[in-house]
């Protein structure tokens, strides 16, 4: 085999391509609607503050919220899990999060406990990366007010049952807040069906928009301490941060050219449907780890019915270095994909890979049947050379 192509199976990490419609808005809001939203009167401004609008509403449609202004618009999910996690706990609480957690939760609930302000439990996972719903049940405390829920697995797909998790969490009026990192776009997610409390989204994988965009939700009559103050473009005289949606959870300019990509990547997905996304990707998630078993060599991990799963497969070869695989992968076969630990070191413990990692395949949307041949075929030739 040549190297003559450039396939992507890194769309965990962030989905390319986009559809040819996001690239186009992002340029042109830069070159022709370049005002800065919410700030003064002019067309330039009001046009960029209307196309904000039209993504709030958007991104609303597709997570069934009712009102568009309790979606604020932030950098990434990162951002939105510190957003959330940072203005929600107050000093004593006790938050339960799972082994699949990402960095992105890992790390602020670190600097809360390191600082003394909470305390936390995790709860367990399988090989697979279901959470353990009994150690759930034991876990809660008096003092408890937050469960953070990994909608899906980085590193193994897993999908977490969402309904029986909130439903555990609201019976005792605990609050719920979802890392959709990956799940946006494509997996349905109706937040008023699953009266979910905050729910952390990005703009750069699945919901298929540029860099440096994302969003939380956040349901009404909750309220949280704003990460960043400053200005809004609204009620300057006051000499704190506005109380009013969106504005108290959006400080400074907004990335308006990448949410403009946004508007027209969740566009895309309302045309398309999320289910038939859903549908696409578990398929082919399936035609990736059926060919994968065919390769004896290679321990797979993560669900094997992909129809409770996002669209992420991790491996490992006995006695090779993930990161060594991927390197071969790129250099010799020119196929793109992420090792090692995947900012997820509790779900490679979860999963017995840590600290070495795995090699983690993402297809995505656009991903073809015959990309994935080749990606088996590249396998196979890597296991006998290693092997051999
Ligand atoms: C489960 C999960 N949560 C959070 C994040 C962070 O997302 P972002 O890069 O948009 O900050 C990721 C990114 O890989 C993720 O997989």
């Amino acid at each position: 085999m040549t190297r003559d192509l450039n396939l992507y199976f890194d769309n965990a990490a962030t989905s390319w391509p986009k559809p040819e419609a996001v690239y186009k808005a992002a340029e042109i809001q830069m070159r022709q609607a370049c005002g800065n939203p919410g700030r003064s009167g002019h067309t330039r401004t009001l046009e960029a503050d209307r196309l904000i609008y039209r993504t709030r509403e958007a991104a609303a449609r597709l997570f069934n919220i009712s009102d568009p202004a309790r979606v604020v618009f932030t950098y990434n999910a990162t951002d939105a899990l510190n957003i959330a996690l940072k203005g929600f706990l107050k000093a004593g609480d006790h938050v339960l999060y799972t082994a699949m957690d990402h960095n992105s939760v890992l790390r602020p609930l670190g600097r809360l406990r390191r600082d003394e302000l909470i305390t936390s439990t995790m709860i367990p996972c399988s090989d697979q990366g279901y959470p353990d719903l009994d150690y759930l049940e034991h876990s809660y405390r008096p003092e408890t007010s937050l469960l953070v829920i990994n909608h899906a697995s980085n590193v193994t797909g897993a999908i977490a049952p969402l309904s029986d998790m909130i439903a555990s969490a609201h019976k005792r009026g605990i609050k719920v807040l979802v890392d959709a990192a990956q799940t946006a776009g494509v997996v349905p997610i109706d937040t008023q069906k699953e009266e979910i409390d905050f729910l952390a989204f990005t703009g750069h994988k699945g919901l298929l928009g540029p860099t440096g965009t994302g969003g939380l939700y956040v349901s009404s009559g909750l309220d949280l301490n704003p990460l960043r103050e400053g200005g809004t473009g609204s009620q300057s005289e006051m000499d704190l941060h506005p109380a009013s949606m969106p504005e108290r959870l959006e400080a400074g300019t907004l990335n308006s050219s990448g949410l403009a990509g946004l508007l027209e990547g969740i566009t895309f997905i309302l045309n398309t449907g999320v289910e038939e996304i859903q549908k696409s990707e578990s398929h082919l998630r399936q035609y990736l780890y059926t060919k994968l078993q065919s390769i004896n060599a290679l321990t797979l991990y993560g669900p094997g019915d992909s129809g409770q799963a996002a669209a992420v497969v991790s491996f490992t070869l006995e006695n090779a270095d993930s990161g060594e695989i991927g390197y071969i992968l790129e250099s010799s076969y020119g196929i793109l994909c992420r090792t090692g630990l995947h900012c997820a070191p509790l779900a490679h413990q979860a999963i017995g890979t840590f600290p070495e990692g795995t090699v983690r395949l993402s297809p995505g949307f656009f991903t073809a049947e015959k990309d994935i041949d080749y990606l088996v075929n590249a396998l196979n030739e890597i296991v006998r050379l290693v092997s051999g």
